[in-house]
């Protein structure tokens, strides 16, 4: 390997997904951010450009960077003995609730290991990618980097051992994603997470959480609109998010499987099938209630993607 760039996509991912706090993950097609990588003689991690979507809040710091903390645990992970110089182009802006953080860190993780001679399985990319997480996002949790490593749908069996399971969602299941102009911290958004629950509500989050891995498994997309439910974490997130439960109850008039807030927020995420029902529709319905409110609101109309690749 020479001392040439490669680029890598890393695509935005929606984790929780209703039950699954730090469990679930889903990658996106779109939109997603680029990272570019090239091996160099001195060691350690340097960015040398970041670029696009909100990158002026992003530290060129590397010990506060993502994408350079997640290629420097890999770097040390592999033994190597040369240094990483990044440049990091951001299609998804810091603080939406999509994976920001996660695609960069993953992203990094990935293009370091290419530049490793891919000497890391995906699972231990993947907990180099988690280490940046915890370091940039008040916490340790993996179900953003999971899906943008692995593509499809992810399950945090554990985390200590590390245990990742992939599922390939249904073809049918299409997404929206709305983005209302307004930016919530991950570290932020994690401090009002409920420390203990009522065992009740614990017996039905895992009922739905499991009946939702079964739904994904067998392509049921009823079955996916009536298991992404939670009444421990979205409920204690609600007042960061202007207009949440409107969005919810206008993606559901208008024919979705499911709507809920899309990992810390304040993205919100929409299932629906896309056999039969317009994405089209629902976003604009979205976009209008935050447009009649004085709040810029942008969408996606995008679907299940694969994980980071070379480009
Ligand atoms: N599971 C994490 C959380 C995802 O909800 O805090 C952050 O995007």
């Amino acid at each position: 390997m020479t001392d040439e760039w490669i680029k890598v996509s890393a695509p935005a991912t929606t984790s929780n997904i209703g039950p699954g706090y730090d469990v679930f993950g889903l990658a996106l097609k779109e939109p997603h951010d680029i990272i570019e990588a090239r091996r160099t003689d001195s060691p350690g991690v340097t960015i040398s450009g970041i670029t696009g979507n909100g990158s002026g809040s992003i530290p060129l710091d590397s010990a506060k960077n993502s994408a350079a903390i997640a290629a420097e645990a890999v770097l040390e992970r592999c033994g190597a003995e040369f240094g990483i110089e990044l440049r990091i182009t951001k299609g998804i802006r810091p603080g939406s609730g999509i994976g920001s953080s996660g695609a960069s860190a993953a992203g990094g993780a990935f293009a370091a290991n290419i530049l490793c001679d891919g000497k890391l399985t995906k699972q231990e990319t993947v907990l180099c990618a988690a280490h940046a997480e915890d370091v940039t996002s008040g916490g340790l949790h993996a179900d953003n980097v999971a899906p943008c490593i692995l593509g499809g749908f992810t399950v945090i069996r554990s985390y200590e051992p590390f245990e990742v399971i992939s599922i390939d969602p249904p073809a049918d299941l299409g997404v929206v994603l709305a983005l209302p102009d307004v930016t919530v911290y991950t570290a932020d958004s994690r401090k009002v997470v409920p420390r203990e629950v009522p065992i009740r509500d614990l017996t039905y989050q895992v009922g739905n959480a499991s009946a939702l891995v079964y739904a994904m498994v067998t392509g049921d997309l009823g079955l996916i609109g009536r298991s992404v439910k939670d009444i421990i974490v979205e409920p204690a997130r609600t007042h960061l998010v202007p207009l949440l439960k409107q969005a919810e109850d206008t993606a559901m008039s208008h024919g979705a499987l499911t709507s809920f807030l899309g990992g810390s927020g304040p993205c919100v995420i929409t299932f629906y099938n896309k056999k039969t029902h317009d994405g089209g529709i629902i976003a604009a319905a979205i976009a209008d209630l935050y447009d009649k409110n004085g709040i810029g609101c942008e969408t996606w109309i995008t679907e299940c993607g694969e994980g980071c690749r070379r480009i």
